[in-house]
């Protein structure tokens, strides 16, 4: 055999060996590497001291991780901090194995230890990722990052910009305050904090030039706080919700993005150079600017874009609400909630004896004090279910389901012209929505309030999907 012949049969058989074709190819997975770890970073601005804040591959937001849908990733995580972690892919359709859940899907990853986590995103859209474990403290503490997954053929923008948006409880040297899961903070409206930013810096500056189309991904990890943003005169055109599309439209309301909610926008800027403008939130009683336009003095172009903006709407499995299997739920529990008994390990209880363990939610009387606790709904594989929930509490929660979105089909038994499907919906108080989903995916699945504090004190449940 001469040299040219036995180069190419030996490429020949790697390529056979390793089955490498277009397709395979394709599909290498992309990897990541994430390490947890403790790191310094200013929050604050030059005035203060960097905060000490516990990361995912040092800074806060964390690495972000990006791929194209259909693409597989493999990401290996390390941790190198001193308590156990977990790595949750919020709202990612993924095998159960794969879903971060600390104590239920998998077992903590230990200091020094690492997890290598497997699996092809499904959808293209803005999702997040978030420790799983001890989440009140350690999401709290910074622990999270984004996670994109592009669409194949995307709308035509001049930019995208990610905002994580988030809340700090800082001391007056920008410390983070240690009083994590405090009893106040549990029974009323979760852990609010003094200093919003958004991707970790309070009160950022932001340039845009009229005539300029952006796409904004707005991502609320904070551990408690809802955010209702209003962008003066922009009218920003909503394309997306919980990462999954919507027909777009133009909201006269401000933007609600509860906690863990997502939101992705888009943005033709117009204004006079060298003007600015704040995004403005007014969630709570206070309203306050989250961040400031600066419009350049050079103007992009004079008309705006007129391509279209709407993305492919969700292929998602669509439930047969004949069949449905109906369930209701009921969030009972807080401060001024009303609910004097529960249950606490199947034994019912007074609220004040429940709470003397450090719970005071319910969903259904059930106190969810363990994750893997017997499951609100067992389900068949492909059954579909017709959800109600109730929130028969005085504080806002915005209830998660796990490895599945549901189509929301009405809000106080007003009928969605048309239905959203998310997977972070966030309840007013008193206020009903009906869902529906089919339940495709097989393994225990959390579903909880994602105010971090109502889940640590009771506000969860668990569903389980046989295969
Ligand atoms: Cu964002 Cu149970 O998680
Ligand atoms: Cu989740
Ligand atoms: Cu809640």
């Amino acid at each position: 055999m001469n040299r040219r012949k036995f180069i190419q049969s030996t490429v020949a058989a790697a390529l056979a060996g390793r089955s490498i074709s277009t397709s395979a190819l394709a599909n290498e997975p992309v990897t990541f590497k994430l390490m947890a770890q403790a790191s310094l970073t200013n929050i604050v601005g030059p005035d203060f001291p960097a905060t000490p804040v516990w990361t995912f591959g040092g800074g806060v937001p964390g690495s972000p991780i990006r791929i194209k849908r259909g693409q597989a990733i493999d990401v290996e995580v390390a941790n190198d901090l001193d308590v156990a972690t977990s790595v949750h892919w919020h709202g990612i359709r993924l095998p159960n194995a794969m879903d971060g859940v600390a104590g239920l899907t998998q077992v903590p990853i230990k200091p020094g230890g690492t997890f290598r986590y497997q699996f092809t995103p499904p959808d293209a859209g803005t999702f997040w990722y978030h420790s799983h474990i001890n989440a009140h403290e350690q999401v709290g503490r910074g622990l999270y990052g984004p996670l994109i997954i592009e669409e194949e053929s995307p709308p035509i923008v001049d930019r995208e910009l990610v905002w994580m948006i988030d809340d700090w409880r800082l001391l007056e040297d920008a410390s983070i305050s240690e009083d994590f899961g405090n009893g106040h903070d549990k029974s009323h409206a979760g852990r609010i904090g003094n200093v919003p930013t958004v991707n970790g810096r309070f009160r950022d500056v932001v340039k845009v030039s009229s005539g300029e189309r952006v796409r904004i991904r707005l991502i609320n990890a904070s551990n408690a706080r809802n955010f209702s943003l209003s962008f003066g005169d922009l009218s920003p055109s909503i394309i997306a919700i919980d990462g999954q599309a919507v027909t777009p439209y133009v909201s006269n309301e401000p933007i609600v993005i509860g906690a863990a909610g997502r939101v992705d926008v888009i943005i033709d800027f117009h204004g006079e150079p060298g003007s600015h403008l704040a995004v403005v939130d007014n969630f709570y009683r206070q309203s306050f600017d989250l961040i400031k336009l600066v419009f350049e003095k050079k103007t992009l172009r004079r008309e705006s874009l007129k391509t279209p903006i709407a993305l492919s709407l969700p292929k998602l499995p669509e439930p047969e609400l004949e069949n449905s299997l109906r369930k209701e739920v009921i969030i009972g529990g807080g401060a001024m909630g009303g609910l004097q008994r529960a249950k606490l390990d199947g034994q019912w209880m007074d609220l004040r004896e429940i709470a003397s363990q450090g719970y005071v939610w319910a969903l259904n009387d059930d106190v969810g004090n363990k994750l893997d606790m017997s499951p609100l709904l067992e389900l068949k594989q492909g059954q579909s279910v017709s959800l109600s929930i109730k929130n028969d509490s005085a504080f806002p929660h915005p209830m998660h389901l796990h490895g599945h979105h549901m189509k929301l089909l009405s809000i106080d038994g007003e009928k969605l012209a048309e239905p959203i499907w998310v997977d972070s919906p966030l309840l007013m108080p008193r206020q009903e929505m009906e869902f529906a989903f089919v339940a495709d995916n097989p393994g225990k699945w959390l579903f909880h309030c994602h105010v971090l504090e109502h889940h640590a004190a009771g506000l969860g449940a668990m569903i389980r999907v046989l295969s």
